[in-house]
């Protein structure tokens, strides 16, 4: 019995011991203030040029290209803010996005931003018919996120970045669930801008990055010094941006083996549940989603209630983001997809990474049936009493 199998991965992943390692480096041997002229600074700015260069080939870009924050929300804000904070800007974007996105939308349109959110269909994905449509030459920025943190639901980012193109109009995607999941090269993808997550693919948590295609200009989002190519004010994060350097660098090694791997894990938990448990529903787009994902429905059973079950019996996963699942509402992405509330309710999403293994998978499977079983023998139950 393992004392917890971590089916969390799309809320965070563990870092690799290569990350943990620069991290500790970070502090001790290269340590140093980038921005210092003493050979300390120099040391530390080696380690930051290492690092920017090992994220930028994850992700196929140029190294001036990346700005290192402290997240994907950060990044997120960055871009929005800046290109859309004027009254009368106008934003397109989907009814899925993260809440750094969907929260930050409120917060702009009270400033007198226009905000066209557009509709996802039942797999959750966003039409690019319908989203072309929305944009025109008055359209600041187009938002749409890679890959949905909830249901691993892939958004056609290829065809939105063309169809931006095409009317001259700024493209930006949250791709903190793509990055180190699918490959990513940004300049296939012809985006302007794009944010991404280390703790995602097993880098430290608090950093991130922002990339910005060359000869696009976004105006800083903190004053201060002229840190990150005076981008980004603040003294750099270097052992995180130490870890997220290792992280890339570890994922860039053998990706598609990865993918494959992420697959094969998720696909025995999957089919598992759905061989074994009655009534269990897969939610999201099982023909276009993520390598790693399943977000299942449980007819019948309070998903509160058995996340809770699981978590005591060493099983860690989530109802909708972790980001937002400390507030009980059911998930706004499920409810955009048409879900009922109680159906949302009783929806779960699992996330495997390449440090579960097959026993892993097959022993929660095991725990599953039996706590999905006894909640609907409750319910039941209850239902007979009232
Ligand atoms: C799609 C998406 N966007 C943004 C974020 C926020 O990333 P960070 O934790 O780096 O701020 C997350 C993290 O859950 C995410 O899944």
């Amino acid at each position: 019995m393992n004392p917890e199998i971590f089916l969390d991965n799309n809320a965070t992943t563990h870092p690799l011991p290569e990350v943990t390692a620069a991290v500790v480096a970070a502090m001790s041997e290269s340590f140093g203030n980038a921005s210092s002229s003493n050979r300390a600074g120099e040391r530390a700015r080696r380690q930051l040029r290492d690092s920017r260069e090992s994220v930028a080939r994850l992700i196929g870009a140029a190294p001036d290209s990346i700005s290192f924050t402290s997240g994907a929300t950060e990044a997120n804000n960055w871009v929005l803010q800046r290109t859309c904070q004027k009254p009368g800007s106008f934003l397109v974007t989907t009814a899925a996005e993260h809440s750094s996105i969907k929260n930050l939308c409120d917060i702009l349109e009270i400033g007198g931003t226009q905000v066209e959110s557009i509709p996802v269909d039942e797999c959750g994905r966003v039409s690019v018919e319908q989203l072309a449509e929305a944009v025109s030459r008055e359209t600041t920025l187009v938002s749409v996120h890679w890959v949905n943190n909830e249901t691993g639901t892939v958004q056609p980012v290829e065809e939105i970045a063309a169809a931006c193109r095409e009317r001259g109009v700024l493209f930006h995607t949250d791709a903190s669930q793509a990055v180190g999941k699918l490959p990513v090269d940004v300049a296939k993808l012809g985006c302007d801008f794009l944010s991404f997550s280390a703790h995602k693919f097993h880098g430290p948590q608090g950093v991130g990055g922002l990339y910005i295609r060359p000869g696009v200009k976004l105006p800083s989002l903190m004053f201060g010094g002229s840190q990150e190519n005076g981008h980004r004010a603040g003294t750099e994060n270097l052992p995180g941006i130490a870890g997220a350097g290792a992280a890339a660098t570890q994922r860039l090694g053998g990706i598609e083996a990865t993918i494959e791997r992420l697959q094969e894990l998720r696909n025995r938990f999957e089919s598992g549940v759905l061989s074994q448990i009655s009534d269990v529903f897969v939610n999201g787009d099982v023909k276009r989603r993520i390598c790693n994902t399943t977000n299942l429905r449980f007819e019948g059973v309070n998903g509160e209630a058995l996340v809770a079950r699981l978590d005591q019996r060493g099983i860690r996963c989530s109802q909708s983001s972790a980001c937002t699942n400390q507030r009980p509402e059911p998930s706004y992405v499920l409810r955009a997809m048409g879900l009922s509330e109680s159906q949302a309710y009783s929806s779960i999403r699992f996330s495997v990474s390449v440090l579960n293994s097959d026993e892993e998978i097959d022993e929660s499977i095991g725990i599953l049936a039996e706590l999905v079983a006894e909640l609907r023998r409750f319910s039941k139950l209850t239902a007979i009493n009232e």
